[in-house]
């Protein structure tokens, strides 16, 4: 039983909470417990994480991944299989998932890569994972290194859209060149036509938009999308301070458009960090990918409290729409029947952001000195594992009779 300030329905209520096998059972006024001190919010759900393991595992781990996202308030993540070998098989996906089971701290699912190698045996692989775990879409992340492998094509992906949820990395190959700074060499056209066309075969649910005209063009139809916190607060400006750090795709844009994204923060459907780890000397080199699971919510808590964005806003784009659109029925609010996932924020607690205080491998932020509000508490299935240091994480089973 905890007792506290919760946000409850779109605002804050003065309650208590009765929790049971790591569900809420009651939410009430008169329920009495632990008290627990600062704003008590469902913890965050990050869709697009890059945890790599197996050859990259010098970059990030699923323990020290998930280990970052834990003290990022984060309770549940989407890895996606852009790995050293690729998840694009059942059996490597399984292989992963063992993992997942014995290392992660924080709940855990797994995208399956999407290639014109595997798309003819897709509904196969489909079948199999989907027996097992709950797969959450299946992910042609790879557009850049696709240009011939673009024969699966804008019109295949129409059919594969029909089987499962694709998720893409839209920007047009044919548009972009590799360079530092990467946004001289990826103009924002590559994002546009891209989103443009897929919008027009298929639904579709897009990662990481970077423009305000592939926002504004997504927002009319049935695909989802989301937007990450560095397309949000960093802009080509940030170059000076950023060096050869500053790649990331989809690269980095101008203050107008990332203004324009920050303002209608309410239009955006869901925030995902793209944590994409890579070491400071591959950094240098150009390699393109921030961290940020660990920052974002910390961050964005921030930025309520300045009023930049809402709480309700806020709780919507980092909570409860991944939890809604990737159909992660048991998480996404705090509600009776939901798991008890809480980030507890003191919003007294302002510091600065630290590298070297961070959990990821990669020992870097593109938001060094940035303000920002870290959980001091979270609570995964009821049990409070901040501190504990627990490897609370579980692997999301398939719920088969509610998808086939
Ligand atoms: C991604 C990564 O490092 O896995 N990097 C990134 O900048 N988003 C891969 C990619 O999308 O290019
Ligand atoms: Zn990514």
């Amino acid at each position: 039983m905890l007792e506290g300030k919760f946000f409850y329905k779109g605002e804050f209520l003065e309650a208590g909470i009765e929790i049971e096998d790591g569900r809420i059972k009651n939410i009430g006024k008169l329920i009495k417990g632990k008290k627990i001190r600062g704003l008590i919010l469902p913890a965050g759900i990050d869709v697009h994480v890059h945890f790599r393991d197996f050859e990259e595992k010098h970059k990030e781990t699923i323990e020290t991944g998930s280990l970052s996202a834990l003290h990022g308030g984060v309770c549940l993540v989407v890895d996606q299989p852009n790995t050293k070998p690729l998840i694009d098989n059942d059996k490597t996906y399984f292989f992963r998932m063992e993992i997942a089971k014995k290392k992660s701290y924080v709940d855990y699912s797994l995208n399956l890569a999407l290639t014109n190698k595997n798309s003819g045996e897709i509904k196969e692989i489909i079948k199999r994972i989907s027996k097992k775990y709950y797969l959450p879409a299946i992910g042609e992340v790879f557009l850049e290194h696709s240009n011939e492998e673009l024969e699966i094509g804008y019109e295949n992906l129409s059919k594969i859209s029909l089987l499962w949820r694709v998720s893409l990395h839209a920007e047009d190959p044919s548009f972009v060149k590799n360079g530092v700074p990467n946004f001289l060499y990826r103009p924002k056209e590559a994002e546009i036509i891209a989103v443009r066309r897929c919008i027009e075969i298929s639904d579709f649910h897009f990662c990481h938009l970077s423009t305000v005209e592939a926002v504004k063009a997504v927002e009319k139809t049935d695909s989802s999308f989301e937007v990450t916190p560095h397309h949000l607060l960093l802009s080509i400006e940030d170059f000076e301070r950023l060096k050869n750090f500053v790649n990331v795709n989809p690269p980095l844009r101008e203050r107008s458009e990332v203004e324009w994204l920050l303002k209608n923060f309410s239009k955006i459907q869901i925030l995902a960090s793209d944590h994409a780890p890579h070491l400071s000397e591959e950094k240098n080199l150009g390699i393109p990918g921030f961290p940020g699971v660990e920052t974002m919510y910390p961050i964005f808590v921030k930025l309520a409290t300045l009023g930049i964005v809402n709480f309700r806003d806020l709780v919507e784009k980092i909570a409860v729409n991944p939890a809604k659109i990737f159909g992660f029925r048991d998480y996404g609010e705090i509600e009776i029947g939901k798991f008890a996932n809480f980030a507890v924020f003191d919003l007294k607690d302002s510091r600065k952001i630290k590298a070297e205080e961070l959990h990821s491998k990669c020992f870097w932020t593109p938001y060094e000195g940035f303000e920002a509000i870290f959980p001091k508490k979270v609570f995964l299935r009821g049990e409070e594992v901040l501190e504990s240091n627990v490897r609370g994480g579980k692997v999301i089973l398939s719920d088969f009779s509610s998808r086939l």
